[in-house]
């Protein structure tokens, strides 16, 4: 049977006889602009099912940009995003989301437990209240992480690392098959860092596919079968052992002053109007 599917600016378009199962991520022709000034373009890619991926570059190259046009955060100047062949917006329940550490209020008073149910409520439906199901998964997820002592501890009094493992913690309760992680390793000691990369891989073993922001270049080629290199438009992605290069790794984070000075304006004048100021995060 005729397993191809066809691509268009809309959208991947299936043709009649089409079976193939749609990638958990596809993205195709993708820019982004803040207030106008492109920060990511050229971004084309689909991340096979059951993959470790990589997203690398050096600080403002675009990884948490790209990671929230991925679920659907932040409006796209051009081109689409697909989760398993469907709008982000349309996938929130397949797609387990842990933020970048700065970009989250610690100081709102909530428990730990109750940071981890929020990953739950996805799977609940309108006005339902999370019962001792949903409270005896988060306690579970809390286990796996090292946190199930911390439950009843408010966030804000945790440490740097022990906030992020109740982020992994809340990711995991969702029990998504898409998971787009935003330095999952930042600020954690080296044992969290292991437990961390079991965890993943774990995930992974159960065919399901993650990918993460990641800045220890040491650790890449351990850590990930697949890397997305970035340098506001993307330098390579596919396989770690095949791409991972030197001289892809100099294209990422040598000359990253010619790039944003010279292509990045002339995106931004190749840019439609639509994209201007729409932006408010
Ligand atoms: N809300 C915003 N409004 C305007 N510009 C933004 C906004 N968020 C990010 N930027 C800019 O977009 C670019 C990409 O930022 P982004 O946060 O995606 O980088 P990053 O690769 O995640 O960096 P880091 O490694 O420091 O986390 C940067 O130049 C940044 O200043
Ligand atoms: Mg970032």
């Amino acid at each position: 049977m005729d397993e191809r599917v066809t691509t268009t600016e809309e959208g991947p378009t299936k043709k009649s006889t089409v079976t193939a199962k749609p990638p958990p991520l596809e993205v195709h022709d993708l820019t982004v602009a803040y207030h106008r000034r492109p920060v990511l373009w050229d971004i084309d890619f689909a991340v096979p099912k059951g993959r470790l991926v990589g997203i690398i570059g050096p600080n403002g190259s675009g990884k948490t940009t790209l990671v929230k046009a991925c679920l659907g955060l932040v409006p796209l100047a051009s081109g689409w995003v697909r989760c398993f062949g469907k709008q982000p917006s349309e996938q929130r329940k397949r797609v387990g989301y842990v933020p970048q550490r700065e970009s989250v209020d610690w100081d709102f008073p909530i428990d730990a437990i109750d940071v981890v149910m929020m990953g739950r409520y996805g799977g609940l439906g309108w006005f339902r209240k999370p019962g001792s199901k949903e409270r005896k998964i988060a306690g579970e997820c809390l286990r796996k992480v090292g946190m199930a002592d911390y439950a009843k501890r408010q966030i804000s009094q945790l440490s740097g690392g022990q906030q992020q493992r109740v982020f992994l913690a809340r990711a995991l309760a969702q029990r998504s098959d898409l998971y787009l992680m935003d330095e999952p390793f930042q600020g954690v000691d080296a044992a969290t860092e292991t437990a961390i990369v079991g965890l993943l891989n774990d995930i992974k073993a159960q065919g399901k596919t993650v990918l993460c922001v990641h800045h220890d270049l040491q650790t890449v080629t351990e850590y990930f079968d697949w890397v997305l290199l970035l340098n506001m438009r993307q330098i390579v992605f596919g396989p770690t052992e095949e791409v991972f290069t030197n001289e892809n790794l100099r294209r990422t984070y040598g000359g990253r002053l010619n790039i944003i000075s010279d292509v990045a304006d002339a995106v931004a004048r190749k840019l439609p109007d639509k994209s201007k100021d729409k932006w408010t995060g």
